[in-house]
């Protein structure tokens, strides 16, 4: 596969957005960095193009794709109503940005997108090289994370060619990405109900709430923590294969369950804020950030997951935040990550 590494010159950058877009063009697939993680694309209006996409992550046929645009010109001829007050409320204030906005969708919409849903996902990055790349392939791109099915998503070019090497036509190399979590999915289809919530991520309730001026509705059926208690293999997303254990309260606590584990003979890694890196003992010590600092651990929360897989130990204890603000997005990708 081909890296190509935009920081070099603003030639560079020229032909890697050239390059990325041509692939697009004839229907195969580049992976490129976004503001929340990489994204695996192709030509969102061709069915060949994404069939790849499916193929390429082992994607179950069912789950839906979001569709990138670089202008407002772009999202028209994709969707069927006009838009609703709240759609264009949520517009205005977060794109191009973390927010994916579900919409009926026209029939110009390859079902193979849509997983033969009458709806469609579409979200404007903003992202300077996710941009330029749409801009320049003038297309719609249909674009999942770029990882395995069932791994965490990735945040560096590295984690996408971990999973992807060789079955991708080029990988561009955009550093790491900044909010390290999915966009927040929010469900705009129907005109006459409030907005719903399907998928906390960058842009937070309390956001999505003071610019509409109304409570929003949350509908993450995936979130509970009883779905975590009963894995199916739906709800097994972002899992690392090392056993993942959510624990409540204490740094005592913790101490107590990694001490308990490893008289089990087992070897313990522990995922903490910096602010416990003194009161916690264990094999291999992961450090989040600082507790205040919620951006932070976001964007490095998937890092952290897939260095554990490369750990020699047993079992990842990872300590609870708060479901506010952001918090409400990395207990959600923890819920994921934690096997019962
Ligand atoms: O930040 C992101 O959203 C990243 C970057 C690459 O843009 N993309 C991403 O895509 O996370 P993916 O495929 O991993 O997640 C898309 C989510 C899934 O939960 C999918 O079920 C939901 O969006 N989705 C897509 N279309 C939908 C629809 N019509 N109705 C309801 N949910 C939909
Ligand atoms: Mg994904």
């Amino acid at each position: 596969h081909l890296v190509v590494d935009n920081y070099v010159d603003e030639k560079a950058w020229r032909e890697c957005v050239g390059k990325a877009a041509h692939i697009l063009r004839a229907e195969e697939l580049v992976a490129f960095p976004t503001e929340t993680v990489y994204g695996l694309g192709a030509n969102g209006l061709s069915t060949r193009a994404v069939k790849k996409i499916f193929e390429v992550k082992g994607r179950p046929s069912d789950n839906p794709l979001i569709l990138h645009i670089g202008s407002l010109a772009q999202l028209h001829p994709l969707i069927r109503a006009p838009l609703s007050f709240h759609a264009e409320r949520l517009i205005e204030h977060f794109w191009p940005g973390p927010l994916t906005l579900i919409f009926p969708a026209s029939d110009r919409v390859p079902p193979v997108v849509t997983a033969g849903l009458d709806t469609v996902a579409v979200r404007m990055p903003a992202h300077p090289l996710a941009r330029e790349i749409i801009a320049e392939a003038d297309v719609p791109i249909a674009a999942p994370s770029a990882n395995r099915s069932g791994k965490p998503s990735p945040t560096r070019a590295e984690h996408v060619s971990e999973d992807l090497d060789g079955r991708v036509a080029a990988i561009i190399d955009g550093g790491s990405t900044g909010y390290g979590l999915e966009s927040t999915v929010v469900d705009v289809s129907d005109g006459e109900r409030p907005p719903r919530i399907l998928r906390p991520g960058g842009i937070t309730e309390e956001e999505l709430e003071e610019a509409l001026g109304l409570s929003m509705v949350v509908e993450d059926r995936e979130r509970s923590k009883q779905n975590v208690r009963a894995p199916g293999m739906k709800y097994r997303h972002y899992s690392p294969d090392t056993n993942v254990k959510l624990v409540d309260g204490p740094s005592k606590d913790m101490q107590a369950r990694i001490d308990e584990a490893r008289k089990r003979g087992e070897k313990v890694a522990a995922a903490i804020t910096s602010e416990r890196v003194e009161k916690i003992s264990a094999d291999e010590v992961l450090i989040l950030g600082d507790a205040s600092d919620l951006q932070t651990i976001s964007s490095h929360l998937y890092n952290h997951l897939r260095a554990v897989d490369k750990m020699d130990v047993d079992v990842l204890f990872v300590q609870t935040f708060t479901e506010k603000g952001l918090g409400k997005a990395i207990m959600n990708r923890l819920y994921k990550a934690a096997h019962s």
